[in-house]
Order: structure tokens, then sequence, then C-alpha cells
């Protein structure tokens, strides 16, 4: 089929270069002048693992394509796909739907034929209602120009995988005309048996935000556990394996840590919160204040704890910090818990050395003054305490022996409960860990 992408960020330039992959003609529409030079070039502006080979592969077959035009993207497909960003709107917690709505003014007043539009981006709950009025008002197609809802649930890190083996197709659609689009579209992946569920617009945009919810409500719990274990000498990792056994609750995403971070889920439950209050049901979701409450006193503990393993004084203290990504795989460091603690022990007067396999790029534009190392081992180099806050495999990788003759003190803080303690602690180090016993 003919498709057009709409914003060609994370989702959408994921988004085109699978479905060019699946053997459909792709236009990609993208306003920003560089990402869209880059795009055509058949360049990935972020690091996902495999992206780049599928994109450059499908912009070499000439299956993917870039413009700038809504006028050349209602030319060329019947079936467009909005995948523009909602960032936190810089005044509240609400989240910014502009881009959203500009991109369906844009379109609108071309499709003058029959057309699907279908939602990928994440919006509060209403907003394709609202939509779709305006959407109906500007196309000359009229009533024949529809909206769906079709929500994405991708993650960071698997973002091919989950795009072309999703593990549930969301669609939330006005009729039985989009839906049927929708399905033929679908079909490898129906076909593959991705379950289907076929819902109304307002409950389609609910799965997105509330799926998130229930993942940020996940990590918070645990996260809270892991400070009831610290006050206890409990163990939080036993004790999430342990309830992880029983299915109703299950084990993934609870590994007690540094909390959660990135541009979805806690920009996604604060927009949820302010949509709640906007709807009048604010105490309905007050408890998602606590998780983000719970989320960021994870961060702030961190460097309590760090500044007491140093000794209590930041200044002149020498910090190795491995990781800046929000999450391995990644070079992405929107809201990343790891640079949030890297930055405030280097404002509280250390001196901090950062290492992140992707991410030491993007982790230097967001924040310069802090020192980007070339490896693990060298963002070690002198410290009286090294930080692992970003699980990337390499890590796991270093022995001991391989710092013993680099840091000045044998001090480590494990704040993603992956290293092996024991190891580290057997060999002279003083390691600790988030909510496990100091032993
Ligand atoms: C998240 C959701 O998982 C996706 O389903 C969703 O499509 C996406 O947001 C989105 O809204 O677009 P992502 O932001 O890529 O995906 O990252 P996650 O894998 O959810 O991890 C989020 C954060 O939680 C990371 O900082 C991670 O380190 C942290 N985390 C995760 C924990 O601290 N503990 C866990 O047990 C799991």
């Amino acid at each position: 089929m003919r498709i057009s992408v709409i914003g060609c960020g994370y989702l959408g330039a994921t988004h085109a270069a699978a479905m060019a992959d699946l053997g459909h003609e792709v236009l990609g529409m993208e306003t920003d002048p560089g990402r869209r030079a880059t795009l055509a070039r058949g360049e990935v502006p972020m690091y996902e693992p495999g992206l780049a080979a599928m994109l450059s592969a499908a912009v070499g077959t000439g299956r993917l394509r870039f413009t700038d035009s809504y006028a050349d993207v209602a030319a060329f497909a019947d079936l467009h796909f909005l995948c523009v960003g909602t960032p936190q709107s810089p005044e509240s917690l609400a989240a910014d739907v502009s881009q959203v709505v500009t991109a369906v003014e844009g379109l609108a007043p071309h499709l003058d034929r029959p057309a699907l539009v279908v939602g990928k981006s994440t919006v509060p709950v209403g907003t394709a209602q609202r939509l779709s009025l305006t959407l109906a008002e500007l196309a000359p197609a009229g009533a024949e120009a529809m909206l769906a809802w079709n929500p994405e649930f991708l993650r960071e890190g698997f973002a091919l995988q989950d795009t072309l083996h999703p593990d549930r197709i969301v669609l939330g659609v006005a009729d039985g005309r989009a839906e049927k689009v929708l399905r033929d579209f679908y079909a490898p992946m129906i076909d593959d048996g991705s379950p289907v569920v076929v819902t109304d617009l307002a409950t389609a945009e609910l799965v997105k935000v509330a799926a998130n919810a229930f993942l940020a409500t996940k990590i918070s719990f645990v996260n809270a556990m892991a400070e009831v274990c610290e006050a206890t000498g409990a163990d939080v990792v036993d004790l999430a394996d342990a309830i992880g056994h029983d299915d109703r609750i299950g084990r993934r995403f609870l590994n007690a840590g540094i909390g959660f971070g990135g541009g979805c889920l806690p920009k996604d439950i604060r927009a949820f919160v302010h949509r709640a209050g906007e709807l009048g049901v604010e105490d309905a979701m007050s408890f998602l204040r606590h998780v983000d409450d719970i989320n960021q006193r994870q961060r702030e503990r961190v460097v309590k704890v760090a500044t007491a393993m140093v000794g209590g004084r930041l200044d002149g203290a020498q910090v190795g910090v491995w990781g800046a990504a929000f999450k391995p795989d990644s070079d992405d460091v929107r809201d990343s818990p790891a640079l949030w603690v890297a930055g405030q022990l280097h404002l509280g007067g250390a001196g901090v050395r950062i290492y992140d396999p992707r991410a030491n790029a993007s982790a230097a534009r967001v924040f310069p003054p802090l020192e980007y190392a070339e490896s693990a081992v060298e963002a070690a180099r002198g410290a009286h305490l090294v930080l692992h806050l970003t699980e990337w495999p390499e890590f796991r990788e270093i022995t001991p022996g391989d710092l013993d003759d680099v840091v000045s003190r044998r001090r480590l803080f494990d704040g993603r409960n992956v290293l092996d303690l024991d190891a580290w602690r057997s060999a002279g180090w003083t390691a600790r860990a988030v909510g496990r016993p100091e032993r």
C-alpha cells in the first residue's frame, strides 16, 4: 500500500522504515530540514539497534522517501499515520498537542478524496474526537476523510521488534470502514498472531496512557519496597523474584533502581494527572503523583548515598559514572535518571567523569560541564566512588581486577541491581546497591 508517515522522530522513522521493509511505499513528512536531509540520505539521527540498516535499505530501494509538503503527502497516499511528538508543555504538566493539531490542520485542506488519517502519537483522551471535527470541517472530502487512533507501544532499544511483532494492535475507530483498512494494512502482523482490540477513539487513546501509567506504577512500587528493604536489612531483588513468580504480578518491570526516565513514562503520567484534573476525576488519578514523587525520590536518594559513600562531602570527591542514557541500547538522555544524578553530583562540587557506550554526545549537548570519558575504565580513573547507573551489558563484564589500580578508592554503587556485588566485595571493594543489604 501507499502510506504517509507524518513526523519522522523516533516513532515515525521506525514506523516508516519498518513499513517500507514490509513492502509498502512510504512517504515520510518531516518539517525539520536537518532531520529530513539526514533521513533522506538513509541515515538515522538516533541510536536504535537495526534501524539505520533497515532505513538506509528502504531509502536505497526508493520505497521510502521524504518531503516537507502536505500537498505531496495527500497526493501520494490515502492512508496517513500521524507520528508527531507530544512533549510535556513548558508551562504545566499537560502534554503539548500542538504538533498533532498543526499536522491535521496542515493535511486536511489537501484531502480531496476518501482518506484515513491514523493517529499513533500519545495524546490526552478526547484529542482524537476534536481532531475528527477539524478533519471533517477542513477536508474537501468532508466525512470521507476519516480519523482512527492506533496507539504505538514500541520500546526504545526494541523498536523494530515491537513494530514488526506487536504484542497487541489497538484500533480506535468510529466505523467499520476504518477498521477494514487497518486490518488489511496490519494483515502480516495479525496473521503472525498479534491480537487485535477494536474499540472507540477515546478508549484507544486511554489504553496507551493507562499502559504507561501501569508500568510506571510497577517500577515505583518496587522502588518504594526498596526503601523499606533498606530500612529493614531485607533484599529487594529477592523480594521481586519471589513476588514475580506469581503470574498475576509478573517479574517484568519490577527492577528496583534509580527510577524511570525517558521521553514517555514521566511525561505521560504527568499529562494523565493533568487531563484527569480537567475531566474532574483528579482524585482517581492522584496516586500517579505519588508514583512520580517516588521516582524523583529514588534519584535524590542515590545522590545522598553517593555523598555518604565519599565521606559526606562532595567537594574534592571524584566520581566515575557508568551510563548516561535513560536505559541501555539507546542514546536518549531525555529525563535520564543517570544524567540527573551525575549532574547533581557535579553541581554539589564533585568531579564527575561519565561514560556511556552510545549517549556521550547527546549527554554532552544537554550537560556540557561534565567530563566525558572514552571508556568505563577511563571514567573510573582516580575515582573515590564508581556509580553504575545505566545497565549496558559491557559494564557487567568489568572485573575488580580491571579497576583496582585505576581508582583512588574501591567503592562501587550499583544503581540498577545487576552487578555481582559478592564478587566485588570479595575483591575488597565496598559495594552497595538500591534496596539490598550491606552485608
Ligand atoms: C515506554 C513503554 O515501555 C513502551 O511500551 C511505550 O511504547 C513507550 O514508553 C512510549 O510511550 O513510547 P520506553 O520509554 O522505551 O518505553 O522505556 P521502558 O523500557 O518502558 O523504560 C522506561 C524507564 O523505566 C527506563 O528508564 C528504565 O530504566 C526504567 N525501568 C524499567 C526501571 O527502572 N525498572 C524496570 O523494571 C523497568
